[in-house]
């Protein structure tokens, strides 16, 4: 899996890339990430990304012609292009595994300022939100999705660690404990030291379920 990102805010990415199971998975080849300035694709004898929108109003917008010449540039036949805005449709756990199991290059456009040339919307295979809310630029956004994709790679986390996960079967994730058995009178759940794997495994289902119904009963509706 390779990701391009396009990006006005380069250093943003300099602590994801270096930590924990990112920087892992970087390290044993199982993802390239590669980081790019849209500025450096500026045709603008000074680098110019963005200029004022044509009919007025606040803002600057961000140009089509580098975010055109960048993707141009790094495309291939393999390649999937995705605009975070949003506008887009927002992203989810079945996104994650779509994006994860199908896309073999993937290129994330990182919008900013007041907003882009709604032409570069031509050159996009998906436009993705990460929720109703409105961030400064597309930088967090896209690694909210490189992270979810990252994950769910073969060889990245136990295969066990995502199969529980919470959305898997529209189902949120069960309650786990640790040491210490007791703390402020509160106790590990008695069936989790009987040893007896068939009855923790149903009545992890069940929490499971009991959670869902209420925190998210709209998940259930949705159950298929
Ligand atoms: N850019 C600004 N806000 C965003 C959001 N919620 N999702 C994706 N991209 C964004």
């Amino acid at each position: 899996m390779k990701i391009d990102i396009l990006t006005l805010f380069p250093d943003m990415f300099k602590g994801f890339l270096n930590e924990s199971i990112i920087k892992r998975a970087i390290n044993t080849e199982k993802v390239k990430i590669n980081i790019h300035n849209i500025r450096d694709y500026s045709k603008d004898p000074h680098k110019k990304v963005d200029d004022y929108g044509f009919g007025g109003g606040v803002g600057m917008v961000l140009m089509p012609q580098p975010i055109f010449d960048a993707v141009n540039h790094l495309k291939t036949n393999e390649s999937k292009v995705l605009l975070m805005t949003p506008q887009g449709v927002t992203y989810n756990q079945t996104l994650a595994y779509k994006f994860s199991s199908e896309f073999k290059h993937i290129i994330i456009i990182c919008g900013h300022y007041e907003g882009f040339d709604e032409r570069i919307r031509s050159i996009v295979d998906f436009e993705i939100s990460i929720g109703d809310y409105v961030l400064t630029g597309g930088e967090i956004p896209s690694m909210v999705i490189t992270d979810s994709i990252v994950r769910l790679l073969e060889g990245v986390i136990n295969t066990e660690s995502h199969k529980n996960d919470s959305f898997n079967n529209n189902l949120l994730d069960y309650p786990v404990y640790t040491k210490p058995l007791e703390i402020n009178g509160l106790k590990v759940p008695d069936i989790l030291l009987s040893g007896h794997h068939e009855n923790i495994k149903k009545w992890r289902l069940e929490q499971q379920v009991i959670r869902t119904k209420e925190r998210r009963p709209d998940l259930l509706a949705e159950k298929r």
